[in-house]
């Protein structure tokens, strides 16, 4: 209920346009205005958005929805993150919406938590000289330190757990933020005498810790273990601080540790992001994908360093992700790179930085013959075939191999993966075309025009619709009643019958002029239908008042839909 009454009020402030703006592009098109689908790769807009409904479908991929759904799915965050983003956009204070739920209350109080504690973090840096010192010594400024709210943890067993506890936080709850750990008799604090690196969602909250060791002892580095609110292999550290470095820019660089984000961002690099400590994931590269498709990969010039650069290589390219490789010399890191030779070193060799093609030909070990083999695989792997194009032109121009060479060698390379998982490759599955017939059109008028839904349901029955999707929307359609805009329906759709919500907002299939002749068109057509039928089952039995009684019934009823 609070939803609904927040989600309105959204409504009333934020214009669907605006909040899509703030992710990409969006030309005017005739009423409309469109855009490259962030949802699948295109180089032609079929990313349609239309004030008047306040609603989105890309005609590429299908996807479409309002803007909270927008907001879910390019965010990845759940109904209610979305809502709240929304409103922290439109400057609703939520205080007015809590929602209830009892997940939702563990993570507020989780956040909570997590907020405290980093104040103390941060007040234990100010009070403890040592730890800023170390700060200071690898070279991060005081305005750097703040910006990423740098910290400390004491050299004790349980500050954070007898802060905790003082502040009323349960048991429960304080284990489940993973700062402090239940040990045999008591608990204690998991951080102790490190530098604190808070880690931060896409929307500015804390949600786990890194921290550093200040001498040489092990591990050197600690992060806080998957919680509700932080999963490692999907986080990539310094995100909220680079996303609008990565915009502008137009491109991500990923480094590898938390001193290469710090120090590149304090070089004016602000498009800097680190994995923390794991090799690069897919669901880091859903995460960049958001914000740009270009990525700069920079790894250490060591084989580790050089070997994780081709794992990753690989994924991007299978994700449609345009890299470059930057490998730099060895024992050398980004933060070390640029303490020692400046930033304006680090940039020109981030500028000068290799094309995959490039790096698997000076990384390879084996022959010539074996590195352009080697190639090809990789660029077998290219998801867009715009790219697959540019990567086998450059391999052609680099080696000078035959473009039809490298092609042929391309398709016997794919017979034989084939072969391997002995099933012929799976066809990209484009998006269906839609067939217009009587319901969907009925539908489609029910959509563009939600007053007449009374008038046809009194008609049509809702179980005379043979398509589930149909059914289920006419039925939320009759629900939410006249005065609804058609983005509040969405919430109630499951994601198929949303596609076919937006699309049929944008592509109604038929004239809108002569709405009303085609929806009695319909109605007599659906409700012929069930005549039609139990005519048929009555000719076998062949009881002729019946036939009867049902032919007088089906004259009314044509009569009545005009
Ligand atoms: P500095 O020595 O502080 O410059 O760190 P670095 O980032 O150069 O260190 P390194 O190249 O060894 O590690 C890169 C990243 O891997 C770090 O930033 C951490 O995220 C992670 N990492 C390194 N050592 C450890 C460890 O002992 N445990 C865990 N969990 N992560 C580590
Ligand atoms: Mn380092």
């Amino acid at each position: 209920m609070k939803a609904e009454r927040l989600l309105e009020e959204i409504r009333a402030r934020l214009d669907i346009v605006d909040v899509i703006s703030d992710y990409l592009e969006l030309r005017r098109s005739g009423q409309n205005y469109k855009g490259l689908c962030p949802f699948h790769s295109e180089k032609t807009p079929s990313f349609m958005v239309s004030p008047d409904k306040q609603i989105y479908h890309c005609f590429g991929c299908g996807t479409g929805g309002n803007m909270v759904s927008f907001t879910m799915r390019y965010e990845n965050l759940n109904f209610h993150e979305a809502l709240e983003m929304l409103a922290k956009k439109a400057g609703i204070d939520l205080k007015a919406y809590r929602f209830e739920s009892s997940n939702d209350d563990i993570k507020d109080k989780l956040l909570d938590i997590h907020k405290k504690v980093l104040d103390v973090f941060r007040e234990n840096l100010r009070k403890t000289k040592g730890a800023s010192l170390y700060l200071i010594e690898r070279g991060l400024t005081e305005e750097t330190i703040n910006a990423f709210s740098l910290g400390y943890s004491l050299k004790e067993w349980n500050q954070i757990t007898n802060y905790l506890k003082g502040r009323g936080f349960q048991n429960p709850v304080v284990l489940q933020s993973g700062i402090v750990s239940a040990g045999t008799k008591s608990n204690y604090d998991v951080f102790r005498d490190r530098i604190i690196f808070p880690i931060f969602n896409l929307q500015n909250d804390v949600v786990g810790f890194g921290g550093r060791v200040m001498d040489n002892s092990e591990p050197k580095y600690l992060n806080s273990p998957d919680t509700i609110l932080f999963k490692k292999g999907e986080t990539l550290y310094g995100l909220s601080h680079a996303k609008e470095g990565i915009r502008k820019e137009g491109h991500a660089v990923v480094v590898e540790g938390y001193f290469d984000v710090l120090t590149c961002h304090q070089n004016g690099i602000n498009n800097t992001v680190a994995p923390l400590g794991t090799a690069l994931t897919s669901s880091h590269l859903q995460k960049i994908k958001r914000f740009t498709n270009k990525v700069f990969l920079v790894f250490d010039g060591d084989y580790a360093g050089r070997s994780a650069a081709r794992r990753s290589l690989g994924m991007l390219i299978e994700q449609g992700l345009s890299p470059k490789i930057l490998v730099l010399p060895e024992k050398e890191d980004p933060d070390s790179f640029i303490r020692n030779k400046g930033a304006t070193a680090f940039k020109g060799l981030l500028a000068g930085s290799g094309s995959p093609v490039d790096f698997v030909l000076n990384t390879s070990e084996k022959d010539r013959t074996g590195a352009v083999h080697e190639a090809v695989e990789f660029i077998s792997r290219a998801s867009d075939l715009l790219m697959k194009e540019e990567l086998i032109l450059e391999l052609s121009e680099k080696t000078g191999f035959r473009e039809s060479v490298i092609r042929e060698e391309l398709k016997r390379l794919s017979r034989k993966i084939r072969e391997k998982a002995g099933r012929p490759a799976a066809p990209a599955v484009p998006v269906q075309p839609l067939i217009y017939d009587e319901e969907i059109l009925l539908l489609s008028a029910s959509i563009a025009f939600p007053e007449r839904v009374p008038y046809i349901l009194k008609i049509v029955g809702l179980h005379e619709f043979r398509s589930p999707a149909v059914r289920r929307i006419m039925e939320e359609l009759s629900a939410i009643g006249t005065g609804e805009t058609m983005d509040s329906l969405m919430p109630h759709l499951d994601r198929e019958e949303e596609m076919l919500v937006t699309r049929l907002t944008l592509h109604p299939g038929f004239d809108l002029e002569i709405a009303d002749k085609n929806i009695d068109d319909c109605i007599r057509k659906v409700s012929s239908r069930k005549f039609d039928e139990r005519r048929r089952e009555l000719e076998m039995s062949g009881d002729p008042e019946l036939l009867n009684a049902l032919l007088l019934e089906k004259r009314k009823m044509l009569k009545e839909a005009r």
